[in-house]
């Protein structure tokens, strides 16, 4: 969640350093701090601040900290409050060695215990602390860095990206890596350091992807890698063109805004995405006998965490309606902690907009030991989920910067709307005519995404976000396909607004939650075309108001007894059952922006939150 980036080379470092931090800030932004060596003197020169990388720059306008090496961070906090005293840069006793961490340091207690006891003095509550403090004690009894460091992986227990500049060894920075995410872009005379190759995209595409346990000295103009016994390792680079484009909010007040405004142009590329990649899916999705191996499939697991979760609650109806599949949902969270009975002829298929979640990347692991085939569906060409996947989809939806996820949850509900019927198609269960149809409507839905917020945009800013923003709790209620919509609904409010939400099935109703029903507890309902799941959910609606609750309803045109019913209805164009949950999302995304908007929020970069979440 925190991001490091680093740079050693011919130029000053302090410009590049806070570049790279700011294009991070996403992956945290409780604070920020960046260390460098003196060009003359080599002593270290750092400045921290709480907050954001704003506030860092501001910190050090009217300093001459710069130089030719420095490492720079942004933290979103594990141990220890947001405050200038846990930020990074820390340190060691005497200030020689300085380090910037993302990760968990799970044994830090006890190795902090140890080294208070012979003496070390610690000013942070970090678990970082402690690895510059334990490395000032194995350089002094090993007095060769290499041996120091191969002593320090054998304390340090947990997941670490890990960055130093030490003052006794001014011509390198040196990185640790176990599990957190590390990467190294070589350039002319010049290295960039970052934990994601997009801090320096646009500067090299020459990337080395610094592999899990192993350390790295680099250089000006040489990297040294090795392994946690210290054996030397090949530097495989590749090339890796990111599409950086620093184009802002391009006149939007939010990113989120512009990004759920984004979304029929994302869906629009992707249908296009598809008919390129038509005849060779199966081969990058990483099946070694192509139609084959999909034709024998009888299970696919999903996995993921937050909004991609609930895309994947609503892909497995994909999956088992169009393309007959069983299929299964996981929490990334939850999988690797339960009894994992391995299906045969199955595939896991891994959601994360970043590809960088540790849940989701432990549990892609843990699927790849059990030898089940894993594909990844990422955002992120770069990601370690993708590269650890045995193949890959990407959603194309361009940098996803808001917090919330927007753009991406509809992604990838195209993606696997389509993929399920390019299975289905395979398996002789649809036709070409039906496949192609499937794209198409794909495309009305991506109309119709936008269309319905433009109906609704004045309503909802003048009249309903004022008003649902003064209550303290919503519920949200689905059934089917509509049930994990009204998931994403209550999880895109309460993380942007901070008000308390609460999704149900809403035959689970009778079964505790009508106990909160009053005048004070909205209830959002997302109906469905399904015209038995619809009748049932109008009998939930009439419990509702048989409690003088209050009932706002996503209902769809012709949809009478549930308008009549509701307090509010938004009163959607009719679509394909399936392609509900896609064609509400955006007037759903809105309505919670507007609401948090009304409050103030700072909707981007809600409170405590950070969009790549790195640590378990
Ligand atoms: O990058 P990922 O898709 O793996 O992230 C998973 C969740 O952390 C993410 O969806 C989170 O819930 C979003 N903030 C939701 O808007």
């Amino acid at each position: 969640m925190c991001s490091v980036v680093g740079y050693i080379g011919k130029n000053y470092c302090r410009s590049i350093i806070m570049e790279g931090l700011t294009r991070l800030e996403y992956r945290g932004y409780d604070s920020a701090g960046f260390v460098c060596l003196h060009p003359q003197d080599q002593r270290l020169i750092y400045t921290k601040a709480q907050g954001g990388v704003k506030n860092l720059i501001n910190n050090l306008e009217n300093t001459t900290i710069d130089g030719f090496a420095g490492i720079g961070h942004t933290r979103w906090s594990t141990h220890g409050i947001a405050s200038t005293e846990n930020a990074h840069p820390h340190f060691d006793c005497n200030k020689n060695i300085s380090i910037v961490h993302n990760g968990i340091i799970e044994n830090y207690l006890e190795i902090k215990t140890k080294l208070e006891k012979s003496g070390h003095v610690f000013y942070s509550q970090t678990d970082t602390e402690v690895v510059a403090h334990l490395l000032e004690e194995l350089l002094i009894s090993t007095k060769d860095l290499n041996k120091a460091i191969v002593e320090l992986v054998k304390h340090i227990k947990g997941a670490y990206a890990l960055a130093f500049l030490i003052q006794d060894y001014p011509d390198a920075i040196l990185l640790i890596r176990k599990s957190s995410p590390l990467c190294i872009g070589y350039g002319d005379n010049e290295v960039f350091i970052a934990s994601d190759a997009l801090g320096f995209a646009g500067k090299t595409n020459q990337v080395l992807f610094v592999p899990d346990k192993s350390f790295a000295l680099v250089k000006q103009n040489k990297i040294e890698l090795y392994d946690f016994e210290g054996k030397s390792l090949p530097l495989e680079f590749q090339i890796v063109d990111i599409n950086w484009s620093a184009d802002g909010k391009q006149g939007y007040e939010h990113y989120m805004l512009k990004e759920i405004y984004e979304q029929k142009k994302v869906i629009q590329g992707l249908v296009h995405k598809f008919k390129e990649i038509e005849n060779s899916l199966w081969n990058q999705l990483g099946f070694a006998n192509g139609i084959d191996d999909i034709r024998n499939l009888d299970h696919i697991y999903l996995i993921g965490c937050g909004s991609s979760w609930h895309a994947a609650n609503i892909a497995k109806i994909f999956f088992e309606n169009i393309a007959n599949i069983e299929t299964s949902i996981h929490l990334s969270s939850e999988l690797r902690h339960s009894n994992f009975f391995a299906k045969k002829s199955s595939i896991a298929i891994a959601l994360s907009q970043s590809g960088e979640t540790a849940d989701t990347l432990e549990s892609l692991r843990f699927l790849n030991e059990k030898n089940i085939h894993t594909i990844a569906l990422t955002n992120v060409k770069s990601s370690t989920i993708t590269r650890e996947s045995k193949g890959y989809f990407l959603t194309h939806a361009g940098p996803e910067i808001a917090v919330a996820s927007t753009k991406v949850f509809s992604a990838q509900l195209a993606s696997l709307y389509w993929i399920s019927h390019k299975i289905a198609f395979e398996k002789s269960i649809i036709n070409k005519e039906i496949l192609d149809i499937s794209k198409d409507n794909l495309l009305i839905t991506a109309e119709l995404l936008e269309g319905i917020i433009e109906d609704y945009k004045q309503d909802i800013i003048e009249k309903l976000a004022p008003y649902y923003s003064k209550f303290k709790y919503h519920l949200f209620l689905g059934k089917f396909i509509s049930y994990p919509i009204a998931m994403e609904a209550a999880l895109k409010l309460k993380e942007i607004s901070y008000i308390f939400t609460e999704a149900c099935p809403a035959g689970e109703l009778k079964h505790g939650l009508l106990a909160l029903i009053d005048q004070d507890t909205p209830v959002f309902m997302f109906s469905s075309m399904d015209n038995n799941i619809y009748k049932k959910l109008v009998i939930n609606a009439q419990e509702i108001k048989a409690r003088s609750g209050h009932l706002v309803t996503f209902a769809f045109e012709g949809q009478k007894e549930l308008i009549e019913l509701s307090d509010y209805s938004f009163v959607i164009p009719q679509v394909k059952t399936l392609l509900e949950p896609l064609a509400l999302t955006g007037i759903m995304q809105f309505f919670a922006y507007q609401i948090a908007k009304n409050l103030n929020r700072p909707i981007d970069k809600p409170r405590n939150l950070a969009k790549s979440v790195t640590v378990e």
